[in-house]
């Protein structure tokens, strides 16, 4: 009876302490986890310091990436949304275009910069009525939680050609910064008709060639007509936001070249934006079987963009691609790129 006892006794003792040492392994699992947060987050901040553009919390980026990890991954406790200060922002900038301009890898790049947080998805309020009618709370619940000094950005490419959006940002915030990456408009626009051929030969659906949409059959002219040609016709959809923002606002960044040398139009953006310019060469390495850069957070995490941003564009013919650049280069070189030129210089 007595050893039976024991043995009962024994066994709750184990119990007991295994519950023990587990909710310990646990605490000490969760301070740690916090203590990670901790550093990042300037005290001052937590008790409404004043904004200044060179107190950024420029911490790590493996810090950002952990801190943006879990926070996404919605594991975040209110407690914990709300002893870190943090707060679903608008943006402070937005990327409005051009679609197929490069607008996901300048969205990525500049998610380096640890005063940026990046909307993941396109959140579409300013073009689409039926979200647009959500009014703006909806809009701002979009956001991903940041500090109060970082700056969230969200990237809708179909904002540039949008006739109604650019009187609504302006409603939102008429100081808000806005950011176009444009490339070579020929370009674009086959890069937009590739996009489309795929969803349509996924749908098992026949689809005209190229040249065929973009060439007027009757007049043997450019098809402005046809959306990918209309959307490279920069400087037509410019002129409608121009009428709500000074030219200052507006930051064009070349695409071409954030493909082929991505730092020194970062560089610029950074500038634009006034932010400490922290992303750097080590940030961004060339993958030779993606052809393009892609992104390093630190030694453990990189990432190149989805295999949908790279396409192989389908054979067109040449004379047809250099009418087009002829007819469009006029346009494009008319794009006031009077912002960058000085930043440039
Ligand atoms: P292609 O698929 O025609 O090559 P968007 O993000 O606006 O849809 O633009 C997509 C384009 O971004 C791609 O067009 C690709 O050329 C370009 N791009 C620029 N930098 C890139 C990068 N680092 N990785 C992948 N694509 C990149």
């Amino acid at each position: 009876m007595l050893f039976k006892q024991q043995v009962w006794l024994r066994q709750k003792l184990l119990v007991l302490g295994s519950l023990a040492v587990g909710s310990l392994l646990y605490l000490v699992a969760r301070v740690g986890s916090l203590d990670r947060l901790q550093p990042i987050c300037p005290v001052e901040s937590r008790f409404g310091g004043a904004h200044n553009q060179a107190e950024f919390p420029l911490r790590a980026l493996q810090f950002k990436r952990g801190l943006l990890h879990e926070f996404r991954k919605g594991n975040s406790s209110k407690e914990q949304v709300h002893l870190h200060d943090l707060v679903q922002q608008l943006p402070k900038a937005i990327i409005i275009g051009v679609r197929k301009g490069g607008t996901r890898a300048l969205l990525e790049m500049l998610n380096l910069h640890p005063a940026v947080v990046k909307a993941s998805q396109e959140i579409h309020f300013f073009d689409n009525d039926e979200n647009y009618a959500k009014g703006i709370e909806w809009y701002r619940k979009k956001m991903p939680f940041s500090y109060p000094q970082q700056i969230t950005i969200e990237k809708s490419p179909a904002y540039f050609i949008t006739e109604e959006v650019p009187e609504r940002i302006y409603k939102m915030n008429s100081s808000i910064k806005l950011l176009i990456i444009v490339r070579e408009p020929t370009t674009r626009a086959i890069s937009d008709y590739t996009q489309v051929l795929e969803g349509k030969e996924r749908k098992n659906k026949t689809y005209y060639k190229f040249e065929k949409l973009a060439i007027d059959p009757n007049t043997c002219e450019v098809n402005t007509k046809y959306k990918a040609v209309r959307t490279s016709i920069y400087t037509k959809h410019l002129e409608r936001w121009l009428k709500y923002f000074p030219i200052e606002q507006f930051h064009v960044v070349d695409g071409d070249r954030l493909i082929t040398e991505p730092l020194p139009e970062l560089q610029l953006v950074e500038k634009f934006l006034n932010l400490p310019p922290r992303i750097s060469q080590y940030n961004l390495y060339f993958n030779a079987t993606r052809g393009f850069y892609c992104l390093r957070f630190n030694i453990i995490f990189n990432k190149c963009l989805a295999g949908s941003k790279g396409r192989i564009h389908p054979e067109s013919k040449r004379t047809l691609i250099l009418t087009m650049v002829l007819i469009y280069e006029e346009n494009f070189l008319a794009i006031p790129r009077d912002s960058v030129a000085t930043e440039r210089n």
